[in-house]
């Protein structure tokens, strides 16, 4: 026993900053972000923390599920920047939604929503769930050194959500990788002020190898593509989308090439959100579920990679 989707759902802050607006801030340019990266603009929490994003991205995922709050039986969400270690986002949001159900948090950075499905799985293998409601939600903004041109204009904020329903198998099999390390990608925690501790630790914002980051993604995301297909006697023709972590357009382009497919099997939004780390995954397939682009039956394939390292894919019957 597994699960299908049965509704998604997202939010974004309202604050839009474009690559112009960051130029005044950090030495770099329009041209520049557009063709390194392909993020035009980016959405940035002015007023709201990471619970209540993924509590705005929760609510409309129940209403596109028809969905109620009393009917989940598990919340899990993910997280690197939320406000608080405790309360989990899980639990704030349970709050805000007015749910009893038991509700907890998976830490595996851009790839966490891929984590999350795995863990709901586990759930629904047990028959534990009938309903379970997954979020990603990150402000980033608040984890970013604004000064450091070669990080904060990669980032966004926002949320995205789905919930899960045992009526349909149609999560049909997944590829779930660690290389567990800080050396490539790293987020220090404040480190406290214990006058016993005598260690240090960098500075408590996203640190980050771009160049390394950039060919562990191509080679992450084209390897659990490659497994996904090889495992379920499947071709790239089988699949209507791949919904990628959006980090880099160019990873995506190079990802595309390398597996000998056309850029448009990709979904692709970070023109105007940027990385939003465990959300972009959550945040595309909405867009594309409401885009009417998918029908039930479609064979997707969800990926992501990121800090851990953690890259995971699964194969979805839509
Ligand atoms: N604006 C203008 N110039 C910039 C810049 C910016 N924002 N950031 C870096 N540069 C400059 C560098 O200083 C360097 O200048 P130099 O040649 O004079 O030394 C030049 O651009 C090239 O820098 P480089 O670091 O080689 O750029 P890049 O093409 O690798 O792009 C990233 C940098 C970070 C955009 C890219 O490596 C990347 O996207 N990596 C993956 C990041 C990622 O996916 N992270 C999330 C993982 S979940």
């Amino acid at each position: 026993m597994s699960f299908y989707i049965a509704g998604t759902g997202m939010y974004v802050p309202e604050r839009i900053v474009t690559n112009d607006e960051l130029a005044t801030m950090v030495d770099t340019n329009d041209e520049w972000i557009k063709q390194r990266v392909g993020i035009s603009e980016r959405r940035i929490s002015t007023d709201e923390w990471t619970s209540e994003m993924a509590y705005k991205a929760a609510l409309c995922a129940l209403e596109n599920a028809d969905c109620k709050p009393e009917d989940l039986d598990y919340i899990l969400t993910a997280s690197v920047s939320a406000e608080c270690v405790s309360p989990s986002t899980a639990c704030m949001v349970q709050n805000l939604l007015g749910a009893t159900c038991p509700a907890l948090e998976v830490n595996a950075a851009c790839s966490a929503f891929l984590f999350l499905l795995e863990t709901a799985a586990g759930l629904f293998a047990r028959k534990r769930a009938k309903k379970i409601l997954v979020v990603g939600a990150e402000r980033l903004s608040g984890i970013l050194d604004w000064s450091d041109r070669s990080t904060c204009i990669i980032f966004g904020d926002g949320a995205g959500a789905a919930v899960l329903s045992c009526e349909k198998d149609n999560y049909l099999d997944s590829v779930v990788t660690v290389h567990g390390g800080d050396d490539v990608i790293k987020i220090p925690h404040f480190i406290g002020c214990s006058p016993f501790f005598t260690k240090e630790n960098d500075s408590p914002y996203i640190h980050m190898q771009g160049q390394e980051t950039f060919k562990y993604a191509v080679n992450a995301m084209c390897g659990d593509i490659t497994a996904i297909l090889e495992q379920n006697h499947l071709t790239l023709d089988d699949i209507s989308y791949i919904v990628p972590h959006q980090a880099n357009k160019r990873i995506i382009d190079f990802a595309a090439k390398r597996l000998k497919t056309s850029e448009e099997k990709f979904y692709v939004n970070i023109e105007h959100y940027g990385n939003t780390s465990s959300a972009s995954v959550p945040i595309a397939l909405d867009e594309l579920n409401r885009s009417g682009r998918l029908k039930r039956g479609d064979y997707i394939i969800l990926c992501a990679f990121g800090g851990g390292l953690a890259n995971a894919a699964c194969l979805l019957r839509w």
